[in-house]
């Protein structure tokens, strides 16, 4: 049977790291504080967002909740993310997506302090990873990263295949595994004779959104998969863009869902949040 990659045992040491580092930080009179902002009611950015003050609290970081209507416009946003960018009090800043359709998020996000980034969405966030400078990165593909790390799983020199081109994952995934000098291919919707593909990687991430999409024809014996889907089955039950029952008996480590990629975006953007101090 494969290895089991643990996110929620992984997450959870790293958010005790951080706990420590946050608790040295307070001895030193720095206090950290996240603002969180959510545009209406979307249930499932209201268990997100619920996660994160959480995590904030778990670790002893302040978080700043707004739960604006959904009826709010373009300007009183902007408005309040520059007071926010305004504020020595406010390390980080996280407007939790996806908006109402009214609002241009792209807009938004380059409203944002890059120094107060912690989502690692900003255009010269973006530009910084792309280029191998310091700055925030994006937080699941940076928990991907760290799961790979603490399972004792090698990136150097090994086929990377990612399934997805997201902003949000597949592309900073792709610029993680390179910066860790994989050999990354990226695939999307329009790629040729996909399973053929997929086939050469020794870690393949799969990103589409598609449940059980992925069976075990698109894996190499031996591969590491890592699944960042999350949905309800025929069941009600949760599961991956993974078919996991399928793929776990041909697979060298993989990650279950729930408690793989997921517990990690949170742990991520502590560790963001933590850093933002270091970077102010
Ligand atoms: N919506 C889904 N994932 C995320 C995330 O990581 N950050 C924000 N801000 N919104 C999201």
């Amino acid at each position: 049977m494969p290895q089991i990659i643990d996110g929620k045992a992984i997450s959870g040491a790293i958010k005790d790291e951080l706990k420590n580092k946050v608790e040295e930080l307070k001895a030193e009179g720095i206090h950290i504080c996240l603002a969180v902002i959510q545009v209406g009611s979307d249930p499932a950015s209201s268990v997100y967002v619920g996660n994160k003050k959480k995590a904030c609290a778990y670790i002893g970081i302040d978080s700043l909740a707004y739960e604006l209507p959904a009826e709010t416009t373009q300007e009183e946003l902007l408005a309040l993310v520059g007071e926010l960018n305004a504020r020595k009090d406010v390390n980080g800043i996280l407007v939790q997506l996806p908006l109402p359709k009214h609002i241009n998020e792209d807009e938004v996000i380059r409203a944002i302090d890059p120094r107060k980034d912690v989502d690692g969405f900003h255009p010269q966030s973006v530009g910084a990873l792309c280029i191998g400078q310091p700055g925030f990165v994006s937080c699941t593909p940076a928990g991907i990263i760290q799961l790979l790390k603490r399972s004792g799983i090698e990136i150097a020199g090994r086929e990377c295949v990612v399934i997805g081109r997201s902003n949000i994952v597949g592309k900073p995934m792709a610029l993680l595994l390179l910066r860790e000098n994989g050999t990354v291919t990226v695939t999307h919707s329009r790629t040729k004779d996909l399973k053929e593909v997929t086939r050469r990687a020794d870690i393949l991430v799969v990103a589409i959104g598609r449940p059980k999409m992925i069976t075990r024809e698109y894996v190499k014996e031996g591969a590491v998969v890592i699944d960042v889907g999350i949905h309800r089955d025929e069941n009600n039950k949760l599961c991956g863009d993974v078919d996991y029952d399928d793929v776990a008996p041909v697979c060298s480590a993989i990650t279950p869902v729930p408690g793989g990629v997921g517990p990690m975006t949170v742990a991520m953007l502590m560790y963001n949040c933590v850093e933002s101090v270091l970077l102010q």
